[in-house]
């Protein structure tokens, strides 16, 4: 898969709902469960971070969720990039960009969404071809502000804001013509999966997909 043919993938999944769950799995026997529940809400595209033992287990789990498109977050190495790819992911997230792992996902046709905090950042995805990143830890590097002062120069690249985005401030970041969609883990919080409470997580991501910027 080229840079190009990955960007469009994920800028596809970036169009449908504007919030990207970020989901921190434990217990598997969990995920399914999670899975119908956010997607009921209207919250398609999720991503489950390789951070835990159960993460892989929780993929394969949440795959067969209907409606559901079911990606690995945090992956750092290649090694990651195949073990997400075998448990069923089919996009990638990642917290930075190196060349083994950008060379890893387009060896395993895994659209990434690569980490990017810096201008330089930017431009070196730019130049290997990505036109869509994930903007990390948004609000530590500056947030809606940093966002909008990189529209002027870098207006190729478009974004998915994560880190410190929430409910609060996800509205001003869809405004900005370069975000996309944001990331967060706000819509799944860990009392209420540990609680196995759907219905609320339901509520969560419903208003979550109605946000608009
Ligand atoms: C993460 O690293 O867990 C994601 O960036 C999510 O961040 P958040 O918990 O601030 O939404």
């Amino acid at each position: 898969m080229t840079p190009e043919q990955a960007s469009t993938e994920t800028s596809r999944l970036c169009g449908l709902a504007p919030v990207v769950p970020v989901l921190v799995i434990d217990d598997a026997s969990r995920a399914e469960g999670l899975a119908r529940a956010l997607v009921a809400g209207g919250l398609l595209a999720l991503e489950v971070t390789l951070r835990t033992p159960a993460a892989l287990d929780a993929i394969r789990a949440m795959s067969i969720v209907p409606g559901g498109v079911v990606g690995a977050g945090t992956l750092l190495t290649p090694q990651d990039v195949e073990a997400a790819k075998a448990a069923g992911a089919t996009f990638g997230v990642s917290p930075g960009a190196t060349d083994p792992l950008l060379d890893a996902c387009e060896a395993n046709d895994l659209p990434l969404l690569a980490g990017c905090s810096t201008p330089s950042e930017v431009m070196r995805l730019l130049s290997r071809g990505y036109t869509v990143a994930k903007f990390f830890p948004a609000e530590a590097n500056g947030g809606v502000p940093m966002l909008k002062a990189w529209g002027a120069p870098l207006p190729q690249m478009r974004f998915c804001p994560t880190g410190g985005v929430s409910l609060k401030n996800a509205s001003d970041y869809l405004a900005l013509p370069n975000v996309l969609c944001v990331g967060g883990s706000w819509v799944a919080p860990a009392h209420l999966v540990k609680a196995q409470d759907w219905s609320a997580i339901t509520t969560l991501a419903a208003e979550a997909a109605a946000l608009r910027g």
